[in-house]
């Protein structure tokens, strides 16, 4: 009698879970067909305060730090966990002023540079070509080089091409290449042609930048392999930025447009990164949420040109920016990274995985050191941020099927303004298993959260949770683990469905077998 108390009561438990929910989602499997291009799970490495230098490279000679030819041993150990797909590299802003030739041959007779875009520094050129390629390789990331478009040649960016991927013997760039003590050339596949080419890139007028790329594509060689070339994109919204280089490109000559978008208060003001008040939380998840309509459109706008989706919207720069850390260096970008990063992360990439049918590729600004970092360096130190976790526990979408979903959720409301509280996406894998990552922005809620699994019978469920008591939280190098993923005891199922509780600012990807 007593085990059929309980069982009642189980079910009853069950039921009024599933009454009550606040956020019901439906999985659609018969409609998956999308694959999430793992390249959305990429990163951007730019010669940007100690995102290089002292983030991933600590010079040849150094005995204090653990390294191989000068790349820091720690940093590639967490990299390789994260599954780092793609890695853009040098930059940003400092692309287009980069020469790649002072950057080859003996270290010690390479010119210095002064980085004038991020502070003036001299740069010694000791991170360069080589050492970037041979790095990927190490990390099994594919590199994706920005070329230099506003005030490099075409012969420079043609030269590049050659130096990194012609066969030896076939040319002086590969010769060249071969004397520097690589004779086999590395997979570079992704070219981008310039960055930011209305701003910082040349600010360009869309019209001219068309030109300018047709001339710079035309002579960057498909030999021995195609080449995969993303021009420069638009910045948030500028919408006739995508009209008019759908118009103006020719179809053979590119593959992806990119997009940059960045999660700030205001450009004026940023605010803290980590002494932040609820409103200005809800001000930065409200841009963060807000790369949802600024996917749709630019889609909506490709679609026009291109309805068969054959070229790629290239997310290359994203993530939260707000005021470099008190005492550093204004130049360098240096922010700490907390449970408001991990919501950004976590709602972004959902973002992402629901819209790959155009989003195939995604870098967040940056990997290192540098703004949204998934890892902090201090000297020997080495600090993973709660962004580093939810992009650790969402690889598993990885190259999976996204599973299309609807989902309706409440709001979260603040000063008259709301957003909705929760996202939600869903892939399966080459293995048929079920993952679905689900984040609740909710400064102060927590959510019952119904998932309806349509014909799939799930038979066992795990899961994994990022949360922490203050949103406001982070890893530093004193404290780097107060923030980590732990199990997660909230979702069970219940018949065809799935019921959780979701604390309020946390995220969980639950696995279904
Ligand atoms: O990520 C920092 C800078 O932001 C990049 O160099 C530039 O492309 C963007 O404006």
């Amino acid at each position: 009698m007593r085990k059929l108390i309980c069982s009642f009561l189980i079910v009853l438990c069950f039921l009024t879970n599933s009454i009550s929910a606040q956020t019901r989602i439906s999985l659609n499997l018969n409609a998956a067909k999308d694959t999430i291009n793992k390249n959305i799970y990429g990163h951007f490495a730019e010669h940007l305060g100690h995102c290089i230098y002292g983030g991933f490279y600590v010079g040849d000679n150094n005995t204090k730090i653990p390294n191989k030819d000068g790349i820091r041993l720690d940093v590639m150990e967490a990299l390789k966990k994260l599954k780092v797909p793609v890695l853009r590299w040098p930059g940003g802003c400092f692309a287009d002023t980069y020469h790649w030739k002072d950057g080859i041959g003996k270290k010690s007779e390479r010119p210095s540079m002064l980085n004038v875009w991020w502070g003036n520094v001299k740069e010694d050129n000791s991170f360069g070509t080589n050492e970037f390629l041979n790095m990927c390789e190490v990390l099994g990331a594919e590199p994706y080089l920005s070329g230099n478009v506003g005030s490099g040649t075409p012969q420079e960016l043609a030269d590049w091409v050659k130096y990194t991927t012609h066969p030896k013997g076939s040319s002086p760039m590969p010769d060249l290449r071969a004397k520097n003590g690589r004779p086999n050339p590395w997979n570079v596949r992704i070219w981008g042609l310039g960055n930011e080419a209305w701003g910082c890139g040349g600010n360009m007028t869309v019209e001219h930048y068309a030109d300018v790329y047709r001339q710079y594509a035309t002579f960057m060689t498909d030999y021995p392999k195609k080449l995969y070339r993303v021009a420069s994109g638009a910045s948030d919204d500028d919408y006739k930025w995508t009209e008019v280089l759908m118009q103006k490109l020719p179809k053979n000559m590119f593959d992806a447009l990119g997009l940059h978008h960045y999660s700030v208060i205001s450009w004026d003001k940023k605010g803290s990164s980590t002494d932040y008040s609820e409103s200005e939380y809800f001000s930065s998840m409200t841009q963060a949420l807000f790369m949802e309509e600024l996917v749709s459109k630019h889609s909506a706008i490709m679609d026009k040109y291109d309805p068969k989706k054959t070229k790629a919207l290239a997310v290359d720069e994203w993530g939260g920016w707000y005021d470099v850390v008190q005492g550093t260096n204004g130049a360098f970008l240096f922010q700490q990274n907390t449970m408001r990063d991990a919501m950004i992360a976590g709602s972004t990439l959902n973002i992402f995985n629901n819209h790959c049918d155009r989003v195939k590729m995604a870098n967040l600004a940056q990997i290192i050191n540098v703004l949204q970092a998934v890892i902090l360096t201090n000297d020997e130190k080495l600090v993973l941020t709660p962004t580093y976790h939810v992009m650790e526990m969402y690889n598993v979408h990885q190259n999976a099927v996204m599973i299309p979903i609807t989902l309706n959720t409440t709001d979260y409301a603040l000063n008259g303004k709301s957003l909705k509280a929760v996202s939600a996406s869903a892939s399966k894998d080459k293995n048929g298993v079920i993952h679905i990552s689900l984040v609740n922005i909710d400064a102060n809620k927590e959510q019952k959260i119904s998932i309806d699994l349509g014909d799939f019978k799930a038979n066992a469920i795990t899961g994994r949770i990022l949360k922490s008591a203050r949103l406001q939280d982070y890893n530093s190098f004193q404290n780097p683990n107060i923030i980590k993923p732990e199990t997660f005891k909230d979702a069970k199922i219940n018949g065809g469905s799935i019921e959780v509780t979701l604390p309020a600012f946390s995220v969980a990807v639950l696995e279904l077998k």
